[in-house]
């Protein structure tokens, strides 16, 4: 079996990790090999390199060094490129993690060049149409052979959809995987020893969904009544480069918000378990807060990952000041909800994605 492993962007990173691992643990005579594709969705070395560094992933045998673009540049981008590869060298499945363009636009090419796709993650949906990861969710898991799911919810929505359950198979969240082997590793980022930041005495605020970001006023409205609430309350927010471009002159007023540029994997972790809470509008980190038990308060209406508001420690708050303020001040006076670790997020789920690849594919 010759694996085709996509990844594009930062969060596939971690999601691809473990499976390499898993898939370099496999004893030679199962006579599996594979081959690292990155599309060069994310080129920077704090949104790229350190990555394949702090989780050992190995260097990419293809670099498609697509880089930005709009949503349709992109997507044609890598979809030229993987073809390519593709037809000079084709391969027995090709592995897709996530939602990210990346991973529909190689789910795409590579069905159209007759080889199978899994789906890692699939089945996710946040019902919000405004969002291009939803976009990239459902044609990617309208066209794939083989679904790894995170959740139950996952497979009730593919189920939903039409697929059959033999082609489901619940194994859990690879994400969890790489915060369970890296956890020992994690360590402080400078701006600890800067501000002298004590344990559970300060915030973590990530921000990067178009819908909160691409509008100055709109960002403003948000850091306003955030930290309006928060008092003295230090917050560290590494900024994502989509995020800098609008943020300009909106922090000058901000005391107490310590913008940063984008941390690595191991300090950013570091920095979410020792914090009193975490304000973000990602899907990724409410994952991990809620198996670190970390308080997280998501800046969206909807959420893909219901699991981590029912069982876990996260609560969906939307993007209305009077609720956000209502909700850092719950979590600054330290009365926050406590949670659950879901089912199967056990740090094993690569492990059973790849043995069920040797089965299936
Ligand atoms: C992408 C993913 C999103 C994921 C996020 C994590 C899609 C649709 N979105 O969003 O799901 O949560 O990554 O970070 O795939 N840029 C740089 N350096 C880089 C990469 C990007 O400066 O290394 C800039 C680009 O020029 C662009 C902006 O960041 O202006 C956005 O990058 P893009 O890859 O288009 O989408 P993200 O917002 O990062």
């Amino acid at each position: 079996m010759k694996v085709d492993i996509i990844a594009g962007a930062r969060p596939n990173f971690v999601k691809i990790a473990p499976i390499i691992r898993a898939l370099n643990n496999l004893e030679t005579s199962r006579d599996v090999s594979y081959r690292l594709v990155h599309t060069g969705q994310h080129y920077d070395r704090e949104m790229s390199g350190i990555f394949f560094e702090q989780l050992e992933i190995p260097e990419p045998d293809i670099n498609l060094a697509v880089g930005s673009g709009s949503q349709a540049e992109q997507t044609a981008e890598i979809m030229k490129g993987y073809e390519k590869v593709l037809n000079e060298n084709s391969s027995s499945v090709c592995v897709v993690v996530g939602d990210v363009n990346s991973s529909m636009a190689c789910a795409i090419t590579a069905r159209k060049c007759g080889v199978p796709v899994a789906h890692v993650e699939a089945g996710i949906r946040s019902g919000d149409w405004a969002m291009p990861e939803e976009i990239n969710r459902v044609v990617t898991d309208s066209i794939s052979n083989w679904f790894y799911t995170t959740s139950k919810y996952a497979n009730e929505n593919l189920i939903h959809a039409g697929i059959e359950s033999d082609r489901i198979f619940f194994v859990g969240n690879t994400m969890i995987d790489t915060l369970k082997y890296s956890e020992g590793r994690f360590f402080a980022p400078k701006i600890c020893d800067e501000l002298g930041l004590q344990p559970k005495e300060y915030l973590v605020m990530t921000m990067h969904r178009p819908s909160n970001v691409d509008s100055c006023s709109k960002l403003q409205q948000l850091l306003t009544a955030i930290t309006s609430t928060s008092g003295k309350m230090p917050i560290i927010f590494p900024v994502h480069p989509r995020t800098l471009q609008n943020l300009g002159s909106s922090l000058d007023a901000l005391d107490s918000l310590h913008p940063v540029q984008p941390v690595s994997y191991l300090e950013f972790n570091y920095l979410v378990k020792n914090s009193l809470g975490v304000i973000t509008d990602s899907g990724g980190i409410t994952e991990e807060t809620t198996v670190m038990g970390v308080p997280c308060i998501t800046l969206r209406d909807s959420t893909e990952r219901p699991e981590t508001v029912e069982i876990g420690t996260n609560e969906l708050i939307g993007t209305d000041p009077e609720r956000v303020s209502d909700a850092v001040s719950r979590l600054v006076s330290g009365s926050w909800k406590t949670g659950d670790v879901p089912p199967m997020w056990d740090g094993k789920t690569s492990a059973r994605i790849v043995e069920s690849l040797i089965k299936v594919v």
